[in-house]
């Protein structure tokens, strides 16, 4: 059987947890600040905080840029609900749009056209690992939360995700980029929203109070994300060469593959091909013993019921993700290939 996402741990990864472990201090300390530091320095941005995942991250982010009930913040539709939480948690007005057709990211244009009094920021996601309209985004004159959940090491102009906006956040869920379990991070340049972070994240030994969270992330946890990221370049090498790989074989196969607008360096955190029956198509895949999934399960309108979002729509009903990540073997990604062209 190819799953459709595996996670890929090695010696090093497990020496990490396991000096942790060996050391008897589990809890966010040492690895968890060096986890901050490293990410930090590799993103090109000068503060981070660790937290408990990505979810908590986007929370923080949100209160931290002082959003709250009576505020809109603009997300795309085509996108999971942990970002319709997040701003829910904060009491805040979610307003969806759509995305754009190439892309399959929040379309900038659509956020113009949403932006109201109200709009106190924007989360931007770069989806499957292709960078957003950011530059345009931001020249919008909104706060931009970066959601970096499925691109750590993606480059809009030669700058990694995470570095462009006021404030970004990553997961380190367990298949995403960089694994530790569960787990997230909040980076920005602005010390004043660090520092709020980081005292949110902790409940424990404050002077005064207000409402915090447990949102620490444990040292097993940061461990593991650490050894992660030194492996991230290596990892978006072999990503990279399977995505070759399926660009060249399924170019006449498949109705679209991913195109990468000028200036974007795509890690392929997901391979994303538009078929005309995702259900059938997926089914005849497992039958081959090929996992395949839809890349969003459903989009953010459809649970609210809101009329609109036809290219959203559109994506979701023709969109499947297909399997890569960096164990993927050659072998791995040419029956896949095959499988796919025999059901096309
Ligand atoms: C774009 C995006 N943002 C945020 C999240 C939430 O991250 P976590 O699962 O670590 O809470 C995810 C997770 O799938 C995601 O894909």
């Amino acid at each position: 059987m190819i799953t459709h996402s595996k996670i890929v741990l090695d010696e090093e990864d497990i020496d990490g947890v396991t000096d942790v472990l060996s050391s008897g201090l589990l809890v966010q300390g040492k690895a968890a600040s060096s986890l901050e530091e490293e990410l930090a320095s590799f993103i090109g941005v000068r503060h981070a905080v660790a937290v408990s995942s990505g979810t908590a991250a986007l929370h923080l982010a949100l209160i931290c840029l002082g959003i709250g009930h009576g505020s809109e913040v603009i997300i795309p539709s085509y996108v999971c609900t942990a970002l319709l939480n997040a701003v829910h948690y904060v009491r805040a007005t979610p307003v969806l749009v759509d995305i754009d057709p190439y892309t399959y990211n929040i379309s900038a244009g659509q956020i113009e056209k949403a932006i109201s009094k109200k709009t106190g920021a924007i989360v931007v996601p770069h989806m499957f690992g292709l960078p957003a309209d950011i530059d345009e985004i931001l020249s919008l004159g909104v706060p931009v939360i970066e959601d970096c959940a499925q691109s750590a090491g993606a480059r809009f102009r030669g700058q990694y995700t995470g570095s462009l906006g006021r404030i970004s956040i990553f997961s380190l869920y367990a298949t995403k980029m960089l694994c530790a379990g569960e787990g997230g991070l909040i980076l920005s340049d602005d010390p004043d929203l660090i520092a709020r972070a980081r005292d949110l994240r902790d409940y424990d030994e404050k002077e005064t109070y207000t409402i915090r969270y447990n949102y620490k992330l444990t040292d097993i946890q940061a461990a593991l994300g650490k050894s992660q990221l030194k492996k991230l370049p290596s990892f978006i090498e072999k990503r990279r060469k399977i995505a070759g790989l399926y660009n060249d074989g399924l170019e006449h196969v498949v109705s679209r593959i991913p195109s990468v607008p000028e200036g974007r360096e795509h890690i392929y955190y997901r391979y994303v091909i538009t078929v005309d029956d995702p259900t059938r198509f997926m089914g005849k895949m497992q039958e081959k013993g090929i996992v395949c999934r839809r890349p969003i399960f459903k989009p953010l309108h459809r649970y609210l019921n809101l009329p609109g979002y036809a290219v959203t729509d559109q994506v979701w009903s023709n969109g499947v993700s297909i399997p890569i990540y960096p164990s993927l073997t050659e072998i791995d990604a040419d029956r896949i290939m095959d499988a796919i062209k025999t059901i096309s």
